[in-house]
């Protein structure tokens, strides 16, 4: 696959307004849509997402007039168009007559029709129907005006993102072909010489369906591998598609932050412009935290480029078990929020708020009650405010911190068999790092394990269960050149293979950090056991090690009781220029701190009071710095004094300090390279 350059989305300022349904509503409201959205500075909207049924009513013919109808008015009222390629729900028809297409579950349970994404990603049926869908569209609406920017089926893997057909077993076979070339390269490989299961062809081969017994880890982690390239597969066919009829508009496919299904560092390299999905919980008083990470995946997907929150709720979602609206100022603060971190504009799911249909309780820009919804007030407020922020647009954040994202590790460690623990999942120990620098005042970056680090100062590694000698290089250069490295326990444990490294781990990364591991010790549920660091004890969890140090390997801290005590539970080595450190527990929220504490000391990155309600993050064009300042408290508070700053919201000066109301917002600009984000709040 060759990385195409990124073309830019045609919209001459930060995008507003959301996903539309006009198949859900009568004509007449259409035209009372489009005077509404430009009351509300609607500039951009996503369609037709959902409309293949009403595109293509019965095979091969084609029914675009109200699709025509509908772009030519949002034009007629200067609103442009994300124009959705509509393959992400295939037509009754297309089912029935090719059942073939329904994926099935690892029960072998075909599911059924009435949903959406109801297709297998490796139908050659799909595929075929889905690209000429996406060429029809493209012929027919590749030079009009309007069209901003594709947006490519959506959400990939939302629904379904693995299936075990037969269908998507021979397209495993196929692909485990090219990755081994032979049969005795996968034997090998796969270790199949344990528990009898040598294998004579690729032909016997069958995804991991549900079996007598533990799967083989080498097939289970595969079998990810390869679901994510399937759909990433169909993904480049329809880009493919589209670069060929219209090779000037910038593509993109709509991405569902950290999501552990696909890895969004090989589909972010098929697509021009990165695009979010982001629905934080409004009941969860913590859930900007991990928002904040999820957007610093975002913008690092293209080194630092600006990306797009192209949905959002802006109150209730209608898919959580219990779906609470977003209180007064909050959705405003969540997109603010997203624009901080590097998004050129704020989307949402939806425009109007649907009558029938699974997501009638979603909110929606437009809710129920029309014009009196406090959703349309909130909505029409936050379009004016954009409107003012125009100078951010284009320019990219700040961030000194990093933490690696490794998909290949993900997938393996959270497998659900023959593990050392089932506790230890990569999304929580990455959030919980994330949260204690959160907590320290830094904006996070994500990088790739193998680099690039740009100029990074700390390199954030929760957990790099399968370690590369090529990852290992990168991180070893990282160090040698001056950076700070932390790693997390089980690191460096397997290869691509699941074969566990000469000498056990961290394998590769040995050298570097100066440790080995003799053994591992989860934690038993509802186990204790504690860590001794600077002279506090703090509380452990989920995981801990028997490490051995190397010699010139130092100790900072050590198990506090139990079996491990007395043994290394963080150490440090020098090298270089810079330092590799090894934390061998998951630790509390303090404990985590505290080391991140001492991490971004030697790196000379500054740190605060820990505080997770406030949040400040810069983006600068290089001449202007933009400090985002955001109040995520329900109590009011007083921004940090920046002196020779001005909030573009409000015109005030911010040399005093400026008050922030619950929930409330500064967008300060200021002359560039004024360290705004380790000032304390005065
Ligand atoms: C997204 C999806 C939208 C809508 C939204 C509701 O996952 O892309 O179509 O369903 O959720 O929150």
């Amino acid at each position: 696959m060759t990385i195409p350059a990124p073309r830019s989305i045609r919209l001459d300022a930060l995008a507003y307004g959301g996903d539309y349904n006009p198949d859900q509503w009568p004509e007449e409201v259409w035209a009372e849509d489009a005077r509404l959205m430009v009351e509300a500075g609607v500039n951009l909207v996503t369609l037709p997402v959902f409309s293949w049924p009403l595109l293509e009513p019965e095979p091969g013919v084609w029914d675009f007039a109200g699709l025509d109808r509908v772009i030519d008015l949002l034009w007629e009222h200067g609103i442009k168009i994300d124009l959705a390629t509509a393959t992400a729900t295939p037509p009754a028809w297309l089912v029935r007559e090719h059942p073939e297409v329904l994926p099935w579950n690892a029960d072998g349970v075909r599911l059924e029709f009435g949903s959406r994404q109801s297709y297998c990603p490796s139908s050659p049926v799909f595929r075929e129907a889905a690209l000429r869908l996406t060429r029809a569209l493209a012929e027919r609406y590749g030079e009009h005006p309007a069209l901003a920017l594709w947006h490519v089926s959506n959400e990939y893997g939302d629904h379904v993102a693995r299936c075990w057909c037969p269908e998507s077993a021979r397209h495993f076979r196929r692909w485990l072909e090219a990755r081994y070339g032979s049969i005795a390269g996968l034997n090998e490989a796969w270790g199949t010489s344990c528990w009898g299961q040598n294998y004579l062809s690729f032909d016997q081969i069958e995804p991991p369906r549900t079996a007598t017994g533990p799967i083989n880890p080498a097939e289970v982690v595969d079998f990810e591998r390869f679901s994510s390239d399937a759909l990433l597969e169909l993904f480049q066919s329809e880009v493919d598609v589209l670069r060929e009829v219209t090779p000037e508009i910038a593509v993109t496919t709509n991405f569902m932050s950290l999501f552990r299904e696909l890895d969004y560092w090989r589909f972010a390299d098929a697509e021009d412009l990165v695009t979010d999905d982001a629905y934080p919980d409004p009941a969860d008083a913590r859930a900007h935290v991990g928002a904040a990470l999820n957007y610093g995946l975002m913008r690092s997907l293209k080194e630092g480029r600006p990306w797009l929150l192209l949905e959002q709720a802006p109150s209730a979602v209608s898919w959580r078990d219990v779906n609470v609206p977003k209180a007064p100022g909050q959705m405003r603060l969540g997109s603010l929020q997203a624009v901080a971190h590097g998004s050129d504009g704020v989307m949402f799911f939806q425009w109007r708020q649907a009558k029938f249909g699974p997501e009638k309780f979603h909110s929606a820009m437009l809710g129920h009650r029309g014009e009196r919804s406090r959703t349309w007030r909130e909505t029409k407020a936050l379009g004016a405010e954009l409107r003012r922020l125009e100078p951010v647009r284009g320019t990219r954040v700040r961030a000194e911190v990093a933490l690696v994202a490794d998909w290949d590790s993900w997938w393996g460690v959270t497998q659900t068999e023959s593990m050392p623990s089932q506790r230890l999942d990569w999304l929580t120990e990455a959030r919980a790092w994330h949260a204690a620098a959160f907590a320290l005042g830094q904006p996070v970056d994500v990088a790739r394990a193998a680099g690039p680090f740009g100029d990074h100062r700390v390199l954030l590694v929760p957990n790099l269960y399968a370690a590369t000698a090529e990852q290992a290089e990168a991180l070893d250069a990282f160090v040698a050149a001056g950076g700070q490295l932390v790693v997390g326990p089980f690191s460096g444990v397997v290869d691509h293979c699941e074969q566990v490294h000469e000498g056990g781990a961290p394998g590769p990364l040995r050298d570097l950090l100066g440790v080995e591991v003799d053994e591992w010790w989860p934690l038993p549920d509802g186990g204790q056991r504690t860590v001794e660091l600077g002279g506090r004890v703090h509380s452990t969890r989920v995981w801990g090690e028997w490490i051995e140090p190397a010699d010139g390997t130092e100790v900072l801290a050590r198990f506090a009781d139990g079996d491990l005590a007395a043994l290394p539970a963080l150490t440090r080595r020098a090298h270089g220029a810079g330092a590799a450190w090894y934390l061998a527990a998951g630790l509390d929220e303090q404990g985590m701190r505290a080391v991140l504490s001492a991490v971004f000391t030697a790196a000379g990155v500054a740190i605060r009071e820990p505080d997770t309600a406030l949040e400040i993050v810069t983006r600068t064009d290089g001449a202007t710095d933009y400090t985002f300042v955001l109040n995520h408290g329900r109590e009011a508070r007083t921004a940090p004094r920046i002196p020779g700053g001005t909030d573009l919201l409000t015109g005030v000066d911010a040399g005093a300090g400026l008050p922030l109301d619950a929930f409330g917002v500064a967008v300060v600009a200021h002359p560039a390279n004024r360290p705004a984000n380790t000032e304390r709040p005065a």
